[in-house]
């Protein structure tokens, strides 16, 4: 039979920002019996003590007490927007997912955040960004959870926990809120070295985003895309701003923290509100799905690393607008769930080890931040695609399940088997071959290559680029108490550019050490500037 809907879907259940608040002529307990009174609580006399039974001044502070939700464990400060995303058709040879047909419009829900302050921390810190976009795909949501840096600081999820750590404040203090300046920072990423590819990347222009609006989103991880005729390719996703990319100056950044913590916030709202939409285009690099899973020498399983423009240029596969404020901040900025594990058909996972634990982690998380296994029915998490699964119960459950019989097949709810669903729309995994090995706790040897793409995006940098980030360094590094660490920091630089190393070092008045690995041969890379990427004019 038809699937049944567990819950309307999200289009359905949209407010519109225009509807008013409290309009009824009366108020009412949230059991709706009718109010007199929300002013005065129930008193024995004018001057006397609150009773107990006055239920509704209970009520009413009861729900007060429990507004609050854990924040995000991490990306805890954030912003976000709804939008349309309209495919080119570009993608279709590579890609079975029907929302990259040409000419498909699928409604969208964005959510830009820092990575390690805390909800009320300001915009303009030295931080990653994260740019979390859900396709409300007719075929299952499709969650594209990325940041504003191609690159990660870890190659294995397992050391996740042990990053965050080193990066959020330290816990004796709780200072500070920004990124970097820090002694446990530093530690961490001057001695896992996989590192320091991401924190060059902090560390420059890209750390401070002058808008949301002006900032690049990546995908980071390779994908695993399959065609209809069940042919793989391996790409990588890229949003490209229709504003080009744009960062503050850290006095900029600086003031800013004090004067208007709020700025990327307001700037998105206030420039959607003004009907001065953010555009960003889609585009993905492809690569051959080969056995290796390497492209021009670079594995594509390790997530510190990219693929330079030049070597697979970034193909556009259609454009997102983002055209609506939300009409509230809780319900839909702070309920969102995203979830790397929500594919459609088209799109899958590769073995890349920081990808494959991220597929543990969102929902687990969710489960403590949303409160239970039924978030998915929270109207921004709702699919627009008709949900019918057997998952039943639980906390906050508001679908009334019909029948007896939650099993397939069984004999006695209609009895069918499972439905061989619409083959055609059907999530399929890939079935890659998986290698006969021992179990290890090892990497890749490829992965032990720590500097070649950090020398890389240093000798792609305008000179102006590079000034920023010497003194960035230096600001940074000249925060940490212990000598010991801006001196192993002072060593990757060195094995970064001898000329990076040794201007920071004489910012910081210490020596600088010789590299301790051979420089790689890199050639620079033009498209890792941020000078010249506007987007020519319509
Ligand atoms: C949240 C990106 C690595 C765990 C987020 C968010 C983004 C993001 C954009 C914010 C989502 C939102 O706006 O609600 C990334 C990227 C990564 C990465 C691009 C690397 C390529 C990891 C890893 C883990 C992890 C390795 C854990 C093993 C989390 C958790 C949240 C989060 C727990 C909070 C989710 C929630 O409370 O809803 N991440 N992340 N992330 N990330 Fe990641």
């Amino acid at each position: 039979g038809a699937p049944q809907t567990r819950t309307p879907t999200g289009a359905e259940t949209g407010v519109p920002k225009t509807a008013k608040g409290q309009q009824g002529a009366y108020l009412t307990t949230a059991n709706g019996a009718r109010l007199r009174d929300t002013d005065h609580s129930l008193k024995a006399g004018p001057r006397g003590p609150v009773l107990l039974q006055d239920h509704h001044l209970r009520e009413k502070i009861t729900h007060f007490d429990h507004e609050r939700i854990p924040e995000r464990v991490v990306h805890a400060r954030g912003a976000g927007a709804h939008g349309l995303f309209t495919a080119y058709g570009t993608a279709e040879a590579v890609t079975r997912a029907g929302f990259l047909k040409k000419g498909r419009e699928t409604e969208v829900f964005v959510r830009f955040s820092t990575v390690l302050g805390s909800r009320g921390s300001a915009d303009t810190v030295r931080d990653t960004r994260g740019f979390a976009t859900k396709f409300y795909t007719d075929e299952g949501t499709f969650d594209l959870v990325g940041n504003n840096i191609p690159v990660f600081f870890i190659q294995d999820a397992i050391k996740f926990p042990d990053v965050i750590h080193a990066g959020k404040p330290h816990p004796d203090r709780e200072i500070p809120q920004a990124q970097s300046a820090h002694d446990t920072f530093w530690d961490f990423v001057s001695l896992h070295t996989e590192a320091q590819h991401h924190a060059l990347w902090n560390m420059s222009d890209r750390g401070i985003p002058r808008s949301y609006r002006t900032m690049e989103g990546f995908g980071v991880h390779t994908f695993r895309l399959v065609n209809e005729a069940g042919e793989t390719a391996l790409a990588k996703f890229h949003w490209k701003p229709k504003l080009g990319v744009h960062s503050l100056d850290w006095e900029e950044a600086q003031m800013l923290s004090g004067m208007d913590p709020d700025f990327h916030r307001r700037d998105l709202y206030d420039a959607i509100e003004a009907g001065a939409f953010p555009e960003w285009e889609l585009g993905i690099q492809v690569f051959p799905d080969t056995p290796e899973e390497t492209f021009a020498g670079i594995d594509l399983l390790d997530p510190t690393k990219i693929v330079p423009e030049e070597l697979a240029p970034v193909q556009p596969v259609g454009r997102l607008v983002l055209n609506r404020t939300p009409t509230n901040f809780f319900a839909e900025t702070e309920q969102v769930a995203f979830h790397l594990g929500h594919l459609p058909p088209g799109i899958d996972v590769t073995n890349d080890p920081l990808l494959q634990g991220r597929l543990f982690s969102y929902v687990d998380t969710q489960l403590t931040r949303l409160g239970g296994p039924n978030f998915t029915q929270i109207p921004i998490n709702r699919p627009h695609a008709a949900v019918n699964d057997m998952l039943r119960d639980g906390f906050h459950q508001h679908a009334v399940h019909a029948g007896v019989a939650p099993y397939r097949p069984n004999s006695l709810d209609g009895g069918n088997p499972f439905p061989a669903g619409d083959a055609e729309h059907a999530f399929l995994d890939v079935p890659v071959t998986v290698a006969q090995a021992p179990k290890v706790r090892a990497n890749p040897v490829s992965f032990d290559d720590h500097y070649s793409q950090a020398r890389l995006f240093w000798l792609s940098m305008s000179p102006v680029e590079k000034e920023h980030i010497i003194r960035a360094y230096t600001f940074e590094l000249g925060k940490c108490y212990h000598q010991a660490i801006k001196e192993r920091q002072l060593q990757c630089l060195a094995n970064i550019d001898p000329v990076l190393c040794e201007q920071v070092a004489t910012g910081l008045g210490l020596p600088a050490p010789q590299p301790t690995v051979p420089l790689a041969d890199v050639t620079p890379s033009p498209a890792l500037s941020q000078v010249g990427q506007e987007w020519p004019a319509d």
